[in-house]
């Protein structure tokens, strides 16, 4: 029986892209549901066209994060899924939620952690003159980018790289290491892979 995904953006969604059409064959796994917290989110659009089912909980339609949580966990709970994927999902989740879903939520995350947590990581490691960047997928907990490290893709830092080049280097990377980690976390396999 397919493990059942879904897949939360708040934009683009090239990360959930990537995941949906990883899910074929013989993989371990099928998207359940794309649901986003913003109605107009490109990824909408591309899961629709996908035949993915999707949904909206807009974060703004609800007093406070407790109120949101719910509606999002109405939600889900109606996929029935046994992982959940983050995927430039840009809402921060409280630990009654990561604990709702433990052990079953699967994050991005464009920095080499465990350096870097939060935002403008890539200007961080530009600015630190670190010599490597990259991005790394993690299991959710109630820590903000703390959970345990499922895989990490690292690129070299050059001279003249800005946020904006560092950024359009490592995204493609994670469209490659979020589907080869989430066929692993399907399978059951937690082993944390290292790209190249
Ligand atoms: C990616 O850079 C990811 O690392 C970060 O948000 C961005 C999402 O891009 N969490 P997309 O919506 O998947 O294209």
């Amino acid at each position: 029986m397919s493990k059942r995904v879904a897949i939360l953006i708040s934009g683009g969604g090239s990360n959930m892209v990537a995941l949906a059409d990883s899910m074929t064959g013989d993989h371990p796994a099928r998207p359940c549901l794309v649901l986003s917290n913003i109605p107009d989110a490109g990824g909408l659009e591309k899961a629709r066209a996908m035949g993915i089912p999707t949904a909206i909980v807009n974060h703004k339609s609800y007093e406070g994060r407790a109120t949101f949580e719910a509606a999002l966990n109405t939600v889900l709970a109606a996929a029935r899924p046994d992982i959940i994927c983050l995927a430039g999902f840009m809402r921060v989740l409280t630990a009654d939620f990561t604990q709702r879903w433990a052990g079953k939520i699967l994050n991005i995350h464009p920095s080499l952690l465990p350096k870097y947590k939060g935002l403008n990581t890539h200007a961080r490691a530009l600015a630190a003159g670190d010599k490597a960047a990259g991005c790394s997928v993690h299991e959710v907990t109630a820590e903000l980018d703390g959970g345990p490290i499922l895989g990490q893709a690292i690129v070299p830092i050059t001279p003249d790289d800005t946020p904006e080049t560092l950024a359009a280097r490592i995204l493609p990377l994670e469209h490659q290491l979020y589907p080869a980690v989430l066929r692993r976390f399907a399978g059951g396999d937690t082993l944390p892979l290292i790209l190249p």
